[in-house]
Order: C-alpha cells, then sequence, then structure tokens
C-alpha cells in the first residue's frame, strides 16, 4: 500500500492545471448507455473511479478505450444489464448505471451499494422515483432488481430531500422514458447540470436546467446520439488547492478552472483575509496577511459543498481565532477530526458541529486517511506541520484526485510517494 511523506513548511508557488471533475464525469460515463452510437470523452480525471466506471461499462458488455484523460465509448452490444458487487462495493457513484441501464433495457440489477465511511446514504429516493415512473423494484441478495418491461413513463416526481445522484439517475431515466417527466426540488450542482446539457446536446428537450425544477421529455425507448462531451473543471480539486495556498500562506495559479462554480469557498476565504484575481479560466489566489477564523455550514449548490469542509477544517485549524463548521449532508463527515488532532489541532465535537480553536503550530505524526475529501484535509495539515507527516491508507486520495503529488511537488510542496515495507 502506498502512502504520502510530507515534510511540512514550504511556500508554494507557479501554476497548475485543474483537472476534469469526477463526479461530472461519472454520470457523464453512466449516460453514455442511453447511447447506442460510439462517442467520445475529453478531460476526463486520470482517477481510480474513472477507471472502476469505465471497467463496468466493459463487463456489460460495452467496448472502451481510455487513455488517461480521453475515452471512446461504444455501448451499442450490451450483452448484461448487471452491475456486480465486486464493482459497485468499490465505488458508490455505480448505482448511477441504473436510471440508463432500465430506460434503455427494460430491466437490471445493481448491487446495493451500502453504507460508507461518511454515513449511510441510502438509495431510497432513487428507487422511489424510478417505481413513480412504472418500475417494479426488489431487492434480493443484496441486489436491486428493477423492471419495466414496456419502458418507463414520465411521472411527476417530488423529491423529500434535494439527492445529486437521485436526480441524475431521474434524469437519465427520463431521457428514454415515454412523456414528460417532471422533477421538483432537483438538485442544481454544476455536475448535474452538465449532465442535462448533455441529454439536451442528443436532442432531449429539458426545461430549468441549473433550477430546482426540471422538465425532460422521453425519446419513448428511442436510444440517444451524443456528441463529443468535455467534462468541466473539477470544482472540489480547484477549492483543495486554493485551501492549500491559504494554510501554506502563498499566491498560486490554478487554470482550467470555472471560477462561478467556486464561488462558495472563495467567498469564505475572502472572509478568511486572502483574495483573488479571478480571469477567464483562471484564478490567482494571495494569502491572508492574518488569517481569519471561518464559520460554514455545508448545505446544497449553490451553498457551501460538504465535500469542502474538511479542508476548510485543516485551514481554520492555523487561522487566529475559532471556527465552528456545522456538517447537514451527512452525519459522520467529521473523521478527519481526531486524524488533526493528532497533528496539534484543538477541535471540538458537539453532533454536527466543530469548533474549531486556531493553534499557532501542528507537528507532523503519521495520520490515516479515512474517506476522499478527509485525506486531503490531513495533506492540507501537512503541508504547514513541523517536521514529516505520513498520510496511510491514500487509496483513498487516488479515487479522486489527479497527481495530486506531481501537482503539489510542482508548486514546491515536499510530498512524496512511498510504498509501505
Ligand atoms: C454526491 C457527490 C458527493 C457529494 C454529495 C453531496 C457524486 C459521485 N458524489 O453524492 O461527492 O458529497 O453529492 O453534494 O457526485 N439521500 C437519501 N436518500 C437517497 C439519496 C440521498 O436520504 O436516496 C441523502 C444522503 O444520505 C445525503 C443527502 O441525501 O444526506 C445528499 O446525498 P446525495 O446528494 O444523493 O449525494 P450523492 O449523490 O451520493
Amino acid at each position: 500500500m502506498d502512502y504520502l511523506e510530507i515534510v511540512g513548511g514550504s511556500k508554494l508557488k507557479g501554476a497548475i492545471t485543474i483537472s476534469g471533475a469526477k463526479n461530472a464525469a461519472l454520470p457523464i460515463i453512466a449516460a453514455t448507455l442511453l447511447s447506442d452510437k460510439p462517442l467520445t470523452l475529453t478531460n476526463l480525471p486520470n482517477v481510480v473511479d474513472i477507471r472502476t466506471l469505465l471497467k463496468l461499462l466493459t463487463m456489460l458488455g460495452g467496448s472502451v478505450e481510455h487513455n488517461e484523460t480521453i475515452a471512446n465509448i461504444n455501448n451499442s452490444d450490451i450483452q448484461s444489464t448487471k452491475a456486480v458487487y465486486e464493482i459497485v462495493s468499490q465505488m458508490r457513484a455505480s448505482i448511477l448505471v441504473l436510471g440508463p441501464l432500465l430506460t434503455r433495457f427494460g430491466e437490471c440489477e445493481v448491487s446495493l451499494p451500502g453504507g460508507c465511511a461518511i454515513g449511510q446514504r441510502p438509495i431510497d429516493l432513487h428507487l422511489k422515483a424510478l417505481e413513480s415512473m412504472g418500475a417494479t423494484i426488489e431487492i434480493k441478495g443484496g441486489y436491486v432488481r428493477a423492471e419495466a418491461k414496456d419502458g418507463l413513463h414520465g411521472a411527476k416526481i417530488i423529491f423529500d430531500k434535494i439527492t445529486v445522484g437521485g436526480t441524475e439517475n431521474v434524469v437519465m431515466a427520463a431521457a428514454m422514458a415515454h412523456g414528460t417527466t417532471n422533477i421538483i426540488n432537483a438538485a442544481k450542482e454544476p455536475e448535474v447540470v452538465q449532465l442535462c446539457e448533455m441529454i439536451a446536446s442528443a436532442g432531449i428537450e429539458i426545461e430549468g436546467i441549473g433550477t430546482n425544477e426540471l422538465t425532460i421529455e422521453g425519446t419513448c425507448g428511442k436510444p440517444l446520439e451524443f456528441p463529443t462531451i468535455e467534462v468541466i473543471p473539477d470544482r472540489i480539486e480547484a477549492g483543495t488547492y486554493l485551501c492549500a495556498a491559504a494554510i501554506t500562506s502563498s499566491s498560486i495559479t490554478l487554470n482550467k478552472v470555472n471560477a462561478g462554480h467556486l464561488r462558495a469557498s472563495i467567498d469564505k476565504l475572502e472572509s478568511m483575509g486572502c483574495s483573488f484575481d479571478i480571469e477567464d479560466e483562471s484564478i490567482t489566489i494571495h494569502p491572508a496577511i492574518t488569517l481569519k477564523p471561518v464559520d460554514l455550514i455545508t448545505i446544497e449548490y449553490p451553498g457551501f459543498p460538504t465535500d469542502m469542509q474538511a479542508q476548510f477544517m485543516a485551514v481554520a485549524v492555523i487561522a487566529e481565532g475559532e471556527s465552528l463548521i456545522e456538517e447537514r449532508l451527512f452525519e459522520n463527515r467529521f473523521m478527519h477530526v481526531s486524524e488533526l488532532n493528532r497533528l496539534g489541532a484543538d477541535i471540538w465535537l458537539k453532533g454536527s458541529t466543530a469548533a474549531v480553536k486556531g493553534v499557532s503550530t501542528l507537528y507532523g505524526a503519521d495520520v490515516m486517511a479515512t474517506d476522499l475529501r478527509a485525506s486531503s484535509a490531513l495533506v492540507l495539515a501537512a503541508l504547514v506541520a513541523e517536521g514529516t507527516t505520513n498520510v496511510r491508507r491514500i487509496y483513498h486520495l487516488d479515487r479522486g484526485y489527479d497527481d495530486l503529488e506531481g501537482k503539489l511537488s510542482s508548486l514546491g510542496a515536499q510530498i512524496t510517494r512511498k510504498k509501505e515495507v
């Protein structure tokens, strides 16, 4: 198993290019199942989660040529509609094949993803929505078995809670359904918007893209034909590097970003004293003279993203004063707290709120990554800790950060990937 050895204390400088968004690429890859024609995806991030979902396509009978950031995919000859445990257990987002497989083939089986480190993460809202579109669903042997022999029909779906994956599954299902689907309380994250735009680029009428109400006209079972799709920049990767600059009191430039998608993170970093030069596709961050504490609550887009909570906590750890961080989306997304405290942070947890008292110094130690974003928070803290920090179990980081150590090294960080002996 690999780990990262980080020697803290270096300032960062220079520029890096942000990769395509993992969370946009995953539903896009799932949506290719709606087509029986070859298509190309570009600007894919070179991360494990993408390779896992592409492997699932090949297991279903799809043909995939994948070269780092580009994939040529042809799903004209799908032989199986079963997404097996071996893949789904590696990555929850595999549940995104449920909607497209069911709407195109009238049946499918997808392994239940189960809980994960950050919480229970049920899929009840996905299933309830597909049932209201005419699917018969049973759960047996750890699998969701869904059937709609004559295809799905349009329906009015009111989500009790805003769900990114649930909205994506229904948008894909609706694209080939009979009639009109109306989604109320839909997610409007940029990744959902890109999926809707991809579906619209195949000639499907979608109203309300980027709002909480979507109306989709289905093709009555006719597969879709997509142009080449370029994945949007990863706002979470970009936000993580902005936090790396903030915590190390450095100035860096990020290229190939969409600053509009990063508004919540930029606003919070501004309130902490950082400043920004924002151009068309690049952002330069300048450090705070004195890093101020921050109060934040995670909520759906355009609010502050839960996927940035851990990284901001790492920055708050060395701010001058006390920060309050409330996690509203996932019940167990504070596992980085005890690891940050091992580095010398002073964080107290009460329910879904963390009180972070800024400290002047962190000290290197061995720490363990527990989930994707928690892992990046440990890397950020290690960048300023005195001495050496070893971040273990970095397979979590490899799932979602494209060449993290390469990009940080090019900015001047002392970070090396090593193998456990
Ligand atoms: C996606 C992102 C993840 C991000 C999350 C919230 C991907 C691949 N992952 O996850 O990085 O942290 O959005 O922005 O895009 N819920 C239910 N029932 C359901 C579905 C969800 O109760 O059927 C709950 C979840 O437990 C959670 C909340 O709804 O509390 C939001 O989850 P959801 O938006 O569905 O997250 P994901 O799509 O899994």
